[in-house]
């Protein structure tokens, strides 16, 4: 497993390579304090200065070479500028000249994830590791990197060895590292106490209990903040079942609950002044002889009586039961993570997890967060004319809009139900996958809304960070 930590290090002064960061209008000014051998070489590759493109630059002994990349703007770097140097230089030491690498130290440690827990012959890479006087930047960043890393590693394993059970042992190993309490109901006392989260995975079981997984956290005086994840460790759809297609990347369908773990990991490891509630949901959504049915009528934990319409609008019924917990402890803030629906991919595309807030506050720190971390959100109605949707001619409301329109807002508007009035709330309807790699990003599980997430938690509670925009 990589240890982030050895990829950054305090620069003493010791022996790497240089990277010189330049872009269209530092590049001249650069070149002319160039030795006539590098600006040759510049000139004979063609080197110009756009956007991720780099070159080696020679040195005069061939074990002194250097590198050059393009950036946008060198006095603002993104997290992704030197994801790909990070991803294809030779291992060994480098650091920037003249600067620090500030929020690129991200994806420095980013491109450098790898999932080979099933390869029989995983290629042997050495880590590269980047220097920086920045020392107070690298325990923050690493901590960071081991969210994201968390939230991958569990998304990327198969359904097989992810089910309740496995996703129970992560928060276990969570809250004992960090001194949280776990509580894990199933049974008997979910069918009572969680109606919706049992009826879900009742068809599973045997072999796979579903289960409400909690970790709570921190000093009783401190507010409290309740973190809740869908955690359907795979969704076949049910009796409504999916077409093969639509089923194939269901194992990240317990892509909300990595979130909130890795978040609650975030929050207790950094001792932020909290009192915690993380709430995992887990089930698995099969088919059997005893799965929940369409037309079935479910009584919630909260009272409310609920018509399945669609047994593939699963996550909305087991978050509305963790939502009610949550609620019970009155918090002042509660954030929820799903994978929830396929209409919020088709509104926003994979990389925009959609936003829904009851607080308009909430929901700028939320945006600022995510432009501060490089982790895009976007925020979507919760539109009250739509309610109408959920309407079902013999429950208090239905789990599947009547109509195809506006599949992400109706869940959203499904979840509201279950949150009290008034306190603040934000949804994340994320996809927690990446279709194809990008910069610093790989294929697989991802981490989408979850910086964006913590930096707004930063902002409302973290002593030292306390009321600073980003
Ligand atoms: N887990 C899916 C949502 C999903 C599908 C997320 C594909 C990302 C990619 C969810 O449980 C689901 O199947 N939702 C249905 C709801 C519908 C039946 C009302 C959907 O979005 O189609
Ligand atoms: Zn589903
Ligand atoms: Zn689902």
């Amino acid at each position: 497993m990589t240890d982030y930590s050895d990829l950054v290090q305090p620069d003493k002064g010791q022996d790497a390579r240089t990277i010189h960061l330049v872009d269209k209008k530092s590049y001249d000014g650069w070149l002319k304090g160039r030795s006539a051998r590098e600006r040759a070489h510049l000139a004979a590759v063609g080197f110009k200065p756009d956007a991720f493109v780099h070159a080696i630059l020679p040195g005069d002994d061939p074990e002194r070479w250097a590198i050059v990349t393009t950036v946008a703007d060198v006095n603002s770097l993104s997290a992704w500028c030197l994801a790909k140097l990070a991803q294809i230089l030779p291992e060994g030491r480098y650091r920037l000249e003249g600067q620090q690498p500030g929020k690129a130290l991200f994806g420095w440690l980013s491109a450098q994830y790898r999932f080979d827990t099933y390869k029989s012959n995983p290629p042997v890479k050495g880590g590269r590791v980047l220097l920086t006087s920045d020392v107070g930047a690298i325990g923050p960043t690493v901590a960071e990197m081991r969210a994201v890393a968390l939230v991958r590693d569990l998304v990327n394993t198969p359904a097989a060895d992810m089910g309740p059970a496995a996703i129970e042992k992560v928060a276990e190993r969570i809250a004992k590292a960090h001194g949280g309490k776990l509580t894990v109901t199933k049974g008997e006392a979910l069918e009572q106490g969680y109606p919706m989260i049992h009826a879900v995975g009742r068809a599973a079981a045997k072999h796979h209990a579903p289960r409400l997984i909690e970790i709570e956290w921190g000093k009783d005086g401190h507010p409290r903040v309740a973190l809740v994840g869908k955690g359907i460790s795979f969704d076949s759809g049910g009796l409504d079942i999916k077409p093969a297609s639509g089923m194939r990347l269901m194992k990240k369908d317990m892509g909300g609950a990595a979130h909130v773990l890795a978040l609650a990991e975030l929050i207790m490891a950094s001792g932020m002044p909290v009192r915690l509630h993380c709430l995992v949901a887990s089930a698995e959504n099969a088919i059997s002889g005893d799965a929940f049915r369409p037309g079935d009528v479910l009584k919630s934990r909260k009272g409310l009586t609920v018509e399945i319409g669609n047994t593939d609008a699963e996550g909305r019924l087991v978050l509305g039961d963790a939502l009610t917990k949550a609620s019970e402890a009155e918090p002042e803030l509660i954030v929820d993570f799903a994978t929830l629906t396929g209409a919020a991919r088709v509104a926003l595309g994979p990389d925009l997890p959609a936003l829904y807030s009851n607080d308009d506050d909430l929901a700028s720190d939320l945006l600022a967060g995510g432009i501060d971390r490089d982790d895009p959100l976007w925020r979507m109605p919760l539109w009250d004319g739509y309610a109408e949707l959920l309407e079902t001619d013999i429950a208090d409301l239905g789990n599947a809009g009547t109509s195809s329109f506006a599949g992400s807002i109706t869940a959203a508007l499904f979840l509201k139900r279950f949150v009290p009035d008034g306190t603040a709330w934000a949804h994340f309807d994320t996809f927690a996958w990446r279709p194809s790699a990008k910069h610093g990003r790989p294929k697989g599980g991802a981490a989408l809304g979850l910086r964006a997430a913590w930096a707004m938690l930063q902002m409302r509670y973290d002593r030292r960070k306390k009321g600073e925009r980003p």
